[in-house]
């Protein structure tokens, strides 16, 4: 063989997986759910730092439901995890109770057996936000490198690794740093494998907008939609001022006033149901995401949308529904690959008393194929 033949092909061999890859990936990510459960550290107790928040009952039932997101027709879950939870919080790191990590991997291989792609997604590592240390970069690059450790041997084309979901009460530039060293902790360990990355502000659109993309070429973007805000979180107790206190709120807005709740008089809730007549607006909303598909088509970066969905304590399931609708048409036009917040818990799809997904909502998943077409 000449010499350069053989520079070239060991120098191909010796590149990092190619953007090549982050594009193809995404684009059979197609329709995709979040299967929440372990990140769920409220369900732990504090004095234990939340690493008791599995049950080994809970998650062995929890385990048979990956089959059935299949079998649904998703392609892809979304499996947060609050790896956060069994690690020390002080150096040197350590895990403190390894059997969450047996469940995580038990997930893990379920999705894989359903044929599912799976994303392992470090969720909430912050915690109760009580213990500043919880999410330094030190740390969160530790886990990092233990749980891409642990997973490297898993296919490429079907495991992807996200970061850091939601990065909040952190600037830019400082969630660019520990980003950066996430990444590259990430890329020494795993190679082939396709990152996963949002930006600042919980994963906003905006932010992402607002943001470049990293080095590393086998990266998919992502970002959280839960615009109208007052709809999708109506009754929520954890995202804002009076949500807890707001019910009735139709999608799209139908001319009737909103009552602000005493808790949001003032705030930008309040503000948020001043706008909503615009801000329930379907094309408003599609130039939304279309622009987050511009910023991806700019920087030719694959992107996905990883979190969406509407809280079902108060919103009605037809309302819930027309929702969907706007969400899941826009994406089929834009071709975005989704995940759907969330599988069987308060935002899930079922119908009023059942664990099957709602007519009206599987009208709104097929939107996504037919707009695609
Ligand atoms: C959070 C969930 C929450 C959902 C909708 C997710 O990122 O982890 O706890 O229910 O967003 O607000």
């Amino acid at each position: 063989m000449r010499p350069i033949l053989l520079i070239i092909i060991l120098l191909a061999a010796c590149l990092p997986a190619s953007a090549q890859s982050a594009h193809e990936r995404a684009a059979r990510m197609g329709l995709g759910m979040n299967f929440s459960y372990l990140e769920n550290w409220w369900l732990g107790k504090k004095e234990k730092g939340y690493s008791d928040l599995t049950s080994a009952g809970a998650a062995k039932k929890k385990e048979a439901e990956f089959a059935k997101i299949a079998r649904a027709g998703f392609k892809t879950v979304r499996i947060p995890i609050n790896f956060g939870a069994w690690a020390s919080l002080e150096k040197p790191y350590r895990w403190t109770s390894p059997e969450g990590l047996d469940i995580a991997g038990r997930f893990v291989k379920a999705a894989l057996d359903a044929g599912l792609i799976a994303i392992v997604d470090l969720h909430h590592v912050e915690m109760d936000r009580s213990v500043k240390a919880a999410d330094s970069t030190d740390r969160v690059a530790w886990i990092w490198k233990e749980i891409a450790s642990r997973y490297k041997d898993l296919d490429p084309e079907r495991v992807l690794f996200e970061i850091r979901n939601e990065p909040h009460d952190i600037e830019a530039g400082a969630w660019r740093k520990q980003a950066e060293a996430v990444i590259k902790t990430i890329r020494e360990v795993a190679p082939k494998h396709t990152m996963v990355v949002g930006f600042h502000d919980w994963n906003s659109r905006q932010a992402m907008i607002d943001s470049k993309p990293f080095d590393d070429g086998n990266i998919i973007y992502t970002f959280h939609y839960y615009d109208p805000f007052i709809f999708t979180h109506q009754g929520a107790t954890w995202a804002g001022p009076g949500l807890p206190d707001l019910k009735q709120v139709p999608f799209p807005a139908n001319g009737n006033a909103i009552r602000v709740p005493d808790k949001a008089r003032g705030t930008w809730i309040a503000e948020r149901i001043g706008n909503y007549r615009e801000d329930s607006d379907a094309v408003k909303m599609f130039d939304d995401l279309k622009a987050a598909k511009t910023w991806s088509e700019k920087h030719k970066v694959p992107i996905f949308l990883g979190e969406f969905g509407s809280f079902g304590k108060y919103a009605k399931l037809a309302d819930r529904c027309r929702h969907a609708e706007a969400v899941y048409s826009a994406l089929g036009r834009l071709n975005i690959p989704s995940a759907w917040w969330e599988w069987d818990a308060g935002f899930s799809m079922y119908d009023e008393g059942t664990t099957k997904i709602a007519p009206c909502m599987q009208k709104a998943i097929d939107l996504f194929t037919i707009a695609d077409q």
